[in-house]
């Protein structure tokens, strides 16, 4: 399957070779065409899963940690895991198998054009974004996927009332997010119901959620405890 990028500039990540094991090589070859597809039109997500059942999105899904932990603990909802690196791909379709998910799709792809391209409005009941890449240094900034024009294609995919969940282990950029979320009046918190503005600035964390039921600590959140980093929740409704 061809991983096909369109010709859009800046992009959220890299693409590394990273060195896949022989599980995750087998995996790819193998099971790729069963949980695995390269859309060329827009999705129908029934005919995908073959239910109507919500579906949840995880954009940049590493190695499937948190698709993995839900799609066990939530077996009445789809979930799609888009990511580019072909390891982590390996290493969920592996997961797929052993634990016999069937209520996972993968897209190996970059999430912005699969959703500006391929996901049809008002279809997504959960997006999720996990400890995206935080591009530290300035002049990378601009590679950060959340910003303004992502969170207008959000707006779009969610169904009313869809959740839009970020969390990050990169305090600068956590901040940065919920400032943006609370510049967009259509996002309310969806623990306080509140719009998520940060409103004691001497507290910077007074406002992110408790780590919810479907995001398990993923390898990403244990490296960032180990240096000490804290750990900047954001869950937000469409209304
Ligand atoms: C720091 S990792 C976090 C992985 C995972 N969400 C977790 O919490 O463990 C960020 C991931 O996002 C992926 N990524 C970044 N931009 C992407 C995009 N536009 N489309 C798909 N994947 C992307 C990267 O390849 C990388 O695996």
């Amino acid at each position: 399957m061809k991983f096909e990028p369109t010709d859009r500039q800046i992009r959220s990540f890299v693409l590394r070779k990273g060195k896949m094991t022989t599980g995750q090589k087998k995996a790819v070859e193998e099971l790729m065409p069963l949980f695995a597809f390269n859309p060329t039109t827009w999705i129908d997500f029934n005919q995908l899963f073959e239910n109507n059942n919500p579906v949840w999105l995880d954009i940049g899904f590493g190695n499937g940690e948190s698709i993995i932990h839900a799609a066990q603990k939530y077996p009445e909802v789809n979930f799609l895991g888009i990511e580019v690196h072909l390891p982590g791909v390996g290493h969920l379709l592996m997961s797929i198998q052993e634990l016999g998910l069937t209520n996972v799709r993968i897209i190996r792809n970059d999430a912005v054009d699969m959703l500006t391209l391929f996901i049809k409005d008002e279809s997504l009941a959960a997006i999720h974004i996990f400890f995206p890449d935080p591009w530290h240094k300035k002049r990378h900034h601009k590679r950060r996927i959340m910003n303004q024009n992502f969170l207008d294609l959000i707006q779009k995919k969610l169904t009313k009332d869809g959740r839009l969940h970020y969390a990050s282990d990169w305090e600068p950029y956590a901040l940065e997010v919920q400032e943006l979320f609370a510049k967009n009046n259509w996002l309310v918190s969806q623990t306080t119901g509140q719009k998520n503005e940060q409103t004691d600035k001497s507290q910077p964390n007074s406002n992110f959620a408790p780590r919810p039921e479907w995001r398990p600590v993923t390898k990403f959140e244990r490296r960032g405890q180990r240096l000490e980093h804290g750990t900047y929740d954001l869950i937000m409704r469409k209304t």
